[in-house]
């Protein structure tokens, strides 16, 4: 289908460009006072970078630091002003780094400090920041602390993790469910007590309660300020303030157990922690910090992120779980329609109206691939990526690409649960069986929600494992790198990065992308995703068609506009072919 339609593809491509030709000096000339009141991060674009797939420079399959520097101009290409790193701290990487034993350190499998060093002032001379992801819910249990804290109960660190007795049969205090599966707690001979676990057992809490922990977490957050960093996503945040009761809960599931999500996530009491965190930390620095909120609902945003918020941007997860419902498995999904994804982010958008701001995203390292997300029935891979793409970098906010995103990356569905490497697709594979679906439902899950399906590496060109590695690589490589690369979509002007590359031009030359109100259009349509965007000077309409079908709106919604911008080339006002995306301005 790619081929088929490639010509009239790049036809098209010429017009949009001729178009923006028109618009690009219009919008540089439009420069306002508004644009100083922004910060840097506001107009600027993130790119998350999952170290480990990234570029392998010594040939041991995973991807280092070097290999990331190595391709700073390809990134500057896209107008990337920050990458979000992934933790590269010493780990045992049993989380892939989410499990830190050193905070201070690099991973050897990323390289050295040099490594990092070097890579924060490449980046600088590009214009682009190293946005650090810190994990401050839990360590690892290899790391220092750990380790001391587990000795026994007489020692500097016996409180800085989540100790509790057994009940009086001997068995876990209570009856919670780890997010990666199976009880929250683990047993510690040496001290005759449980140790609580959010995630994987190998990822114990730390006790935020304590002023010490506190002030440790604040020291790794300077320590990489001090370097250099340009600021923070800050992981799994909402589960650091536990409720003062510890009792059972309702269980949910075959086990007999309960989520732990439901039972401490977003704990009151928690934005007095972050505030603390952030006067020690952040505060009157040029830096952006994103916090991972699970568990925020989007009315709650103003707290988090409005002018007296902890964070400046927060990821809440409305628009990315519409597939997940209320169910606990991966194999038993809830089917969603276009106007639930479009109140997701039209909540968020309200909430961030006139107060805070929004990080825009549709994928990262936890997701599935957006086109099998959000388009999961579309005809053709290569427009849906250009309609996602639209959506990304048009809504109001700070767009987040994940890389391989700006490719037009999709899932990959391997047969055998063994080929796949990240333990929270073994838990849910096992939950599912426990609860009675078949192996082969047990797998459609997988194939549907597997974290290993945003982590495949990245594709560089069609030579032998897509020039990601000269050795084996950790993870295999998407089959579809011949055609799915940069070197390939970078010669081709009608490629999905192409795409890419345009619309991030034409934000960062517009002053109503990057500032304009956001009003939804047609909500109750479950065809198309459209919306207006609005300054006092100017105005563009986007409207997405998310179906394989032709499909028609009231023109009135761009009377008196121009066509700037389709994935077809061309665009007529009331009728969107195929996943046609369009912008009018
Ligand atoms: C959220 C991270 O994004 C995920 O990859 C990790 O497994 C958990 N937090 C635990 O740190």
């Amino acid at each position: 289908m790619r081929n088929a339609i490639g010509t009239k593809r790049a036809v098209g491509l010429l017009l949009a460009l001729a178009m923006l030709a028109l618009l690009l000096p219009a919008a540089g000339a439009e420069e306002t006072a508004v644009a100083t009141e922004h910060k840097w991060w506001q107009d600027t674009i993130v790119y998350q970078v999952y170290p480990q797939s990234y570029q392998d420079t010594d040939g041991n399959g995973y991807g280092d630091l070097k290999g990331l520097n190595e391709h700073l101009d390809y990134l500057a290409s896209l107008g990337v002003g920050a990458i979000w790193l992934t933790p590269v701290m010493v780990s045992p990487m049993v989380d892939n780094g989410y499990d830190v034993a050193d905070y201070t350190d690099i991973d050897p499998r990323y390289g050295t400090m040099e490594d990092m060093e070097q890579l924060i002032a490449d980046a600088a001379d590009r214009d682009i920041r190293i946005v650090m992801d810190l994990v401050l819910n839990h360590t690892s249990d290899q790391h220092a602390w750990f380790l001391e804290s587990a000795s026994g109960r007489d020692n500097d660190k016996s409180d800085w993790y989540i100790w509790r007795d057994p009940k009086p049969d001997g068995s876990a205090p209570n009856n919670w469910r780890a997010i990666f599966g199976g009880s929250a707690w683990v047993w510690c001979e040496a001290r005759g007590q449980y140790y609580l676990h959010t995630f994987a057992p190998q990822q114990p809490d730390l006790n935020w309660e304590n002023p010490e922990v506190r002030q440790a977490v604040y020291d790794v957050a300077n320590f990489w300020l001090d370097k250099g960093a340009g600021g923070f996503r800050i992981d799994a945040i909402t589960y650091i303030k536990k409720p003062a009761d510890f009792s059972d809960g309702e269980p949910d599931g075959a086990d007999g157990m309960v989520g732990i999500h439901a039972m401490t996530a977003n704990t009151e009491g928690i934005l007095d922690f972050l505030r603390e965190f952030k006067e020690n930390t952040v505060a009157g620095r040029d830096v952006f910090t994103v916090g991972e909120a699970n568990g925020v609902q989007a009315s709650e945003l103003p707290d988090w992120v409005g002018e007296n918020g902890v964070f400046d941007m927060l990821f809440e997860f409305s628009h990315v779980d519409i597939g997940n419902g209320t169910a606990h498995t991966w194999s038993d999904p809830a089917p969603w329609t276009l106007t639930d994804l479009k109140a997701a982010f039209a909540a968020s958008q309200q909430a961030t109206k006139d107060n805070g701001w929004y990080p825009v995203f549709l994928e990262n390292h936890d997701q599935p691939r957006s086109i099998n997300h959000f388009l999961p029935d579309a005809e053709d891979p290569v427009m849906a990526a250009k309609l996602l793409g639209t959506l990304l970098i048009t809504m109001r906010g700070t767009p987040f690409i994940f890389e391989g995103q700006e490719l037009g990356y999709t899932n990959v569905a391997w047969d055998d649960i063994s080929l796949y490497n990240d333990l929270n697709t073994y838990a849910q594979y096992l939950f599912a069986m426990e609860e009675g679906f078949t192996e082969e439902e047990a797998m459609e899950g997988v194939h549907r929600f597997s974290r290993d399906n945003a982590r495949t590496p990245m594709q560089w060109d069609d030579g032998e494992n897509a020039s990601f590695t000269d050795g084996t690589p950790w993870l295999p490589v998407n089959d579809n790198y011949t055609e799915v690369n940069v070197a390939t979509e970078a010669a081709d002007p009608d490629s999905v990065l192409s795409w890419y590359r345009t619309l991030s031009g034409l934000r960062a030359s517009s002053q109503v992308l990057l500032y304009g109100d956001y009003t939804e259009l047609f909500p109750e349509s479950e065809e198309i995703f459209a919306y207006r965007r609005q300054t006092e000077d100017g105005e563009m309409v986007i409207l997405l068609n998310f179906t394989n079908g032709a499909v028609s709106y009231d023109a009135a919604a761009v009377e008196g506009l121009e066509p700037l911008l389709s994935n077809y080339g061309d665009a007529e006002a009331g009728a969107l072919r195929p996943l046609e995306a369009v912008i009018w301005h």
